[in-house]
């Protein structure tokens, strides 16, 4: 038997206070399962490392392991712990095509925090059986796009909606400085998209970019879409069945649609919203495709998320490691998350 330890990013333990082992124990457990890495026996590490949790398997870990253990949100470093109590580190290789500095460098209100967005990425990924070759992101509520640079940075085409004209404005213009700075061959190009009466519902910003520049010529591209636009629309935006995981950091207040749309001018809780939105991000979606959601439990609940969920052609998964993400965020945040999928 083989036992490691990871030692936790220091972030971890100020995102989610006294529940962060049980969420890192959770995500290493999802992880585990989706690729296969028979792992047990995970605890809090006491090995005289700040933070850190201990695992052991069955089998000696190989470099694919590391690198998708590399994955988890928790991971600041990894150990073999050998001779009973030796901490042997271990090289994990990078995971990501861009820079992970994409996700980190904006700062701003409103931010969903990026150790959590990369959670919710990776449960999507544990919980999605579509089977593509290269995975589609989607955010439907993207605000200034965190899920987006972490799927980029991970090397996922990524789709963003997001309803605030002047946040998709600094997205845009975010993602080009970022490439130019950093060299990445990259092309943008803006356009717009109107309803089957001729109502304008979208202004498009895509992109396509390649770490490498080999890559980019050769046409090996990622791609960068952003659509400025009410999400209830989102299945006209895009092909129906054409993104792999969906993720969103949903509206932790109630919130009030666009000015010009007529019936979206009165407030409508972050629930009704849901309700609203689910039917288009169900067409938008894979079979076997995955969704996460996070939201705040004093404005809607698991039950209620879930049911609409179900209603909508989902099925949850309320069980262990899929559920019990509950964790205090501020006095005002409670914040969970569900996950579920698309039979
Ligand atoms: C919690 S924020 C997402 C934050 C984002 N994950 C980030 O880190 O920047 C939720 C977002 O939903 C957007 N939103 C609210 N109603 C919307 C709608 N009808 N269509 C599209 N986006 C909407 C809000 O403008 C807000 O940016």
């Amino acid at each position: 038997m083989n036992r490691y330890a990871i030692l936790a990013n220091p972030g971890h333990n100020r995102i989610y206070f006294e529940t962060a082992l049980k969420i890192a124990v959770s995500e290493l457990e999802a992880i585990a399962g989706a690729y296969d890495m028979e792992i047990n026996e995970i605890e809090e590490g006491n090995i005289g490392l700040p933070a850190s949790i201990c695992f052991s398997t069955n089998r000696e870990l190989k470099k694919e392991d590391f690198r998708v253990l590399g994955f988890s949100s928790i991971f600041y470093a990894l150990f073999e712990i050998v001779e009973g109590d030796l901490l042997r580190p271990i090289s994990v290789p990078d995971f990501h095509t861009f820079p992970e500095s994409m996700v980190q460098i904006l700062k701003y209100a409103g931010k969903t925090n990026e150790q959590f967005t990369r959670l919710m990425v990776n449960l999507a990924l544990s919980a999605c059986n579509t089977g593509s070759d290269k995975i589609t992101l989607f955010d439907p509520m993207c605000g200034k796009g965190t899920t987006l640079y972490e799927g980029f940075i991970r090397g996922f085409d990524v789709k963003g909606v997001e309803i605030n004209g002047i946040w998709t404005q600094e997205i845009q213009t975010y993602v080009v400085r970022f490439l130019k700075e950093g060299r990445y061959k990259h092309k943008a190009q803006k356009s717009k998209q109107s309803d089957s009466k001729g109502k304008k519902i979208a202004n498009i910003f895509s992109l396509t970019a390649a770490a490498e520049k080999a890559d980019f010529n050769a046409g090996n591209v990622q791609t960068f879409e952003l659509f400025n636009a009410d999400t209830r629309k989102a299945n006209l935006l895009m092909k129906k069945k054409s993104c792999d995981i969906i993720i969103s950091d949903l509206p932790y207040g109630v919130q009030h649609g666009s000015k010009n749309d007529k019936d979206s001018n009165m407030s409508r809780s972050a629930l009704g919203l849901l309700k609203e939105a689910i039917p288009a991000w169900y067409h938008v979606l894979k079979t076997k495709g995955s969704i996460v959601l996070s939201y705040n439990e004093f404005t809607m609940k698991y039950d209620d998320v879930a049911d609409v969920l179900e209603e909508n052609g989902f099925k949850v998964l309320d069980e262990s490691p899929f559920n019990n993400y509950l964790h205090r965020v501020d006095q005002s945040i409670n914040r969970n998350l569900i996950v579920a999928v698309k039979g």
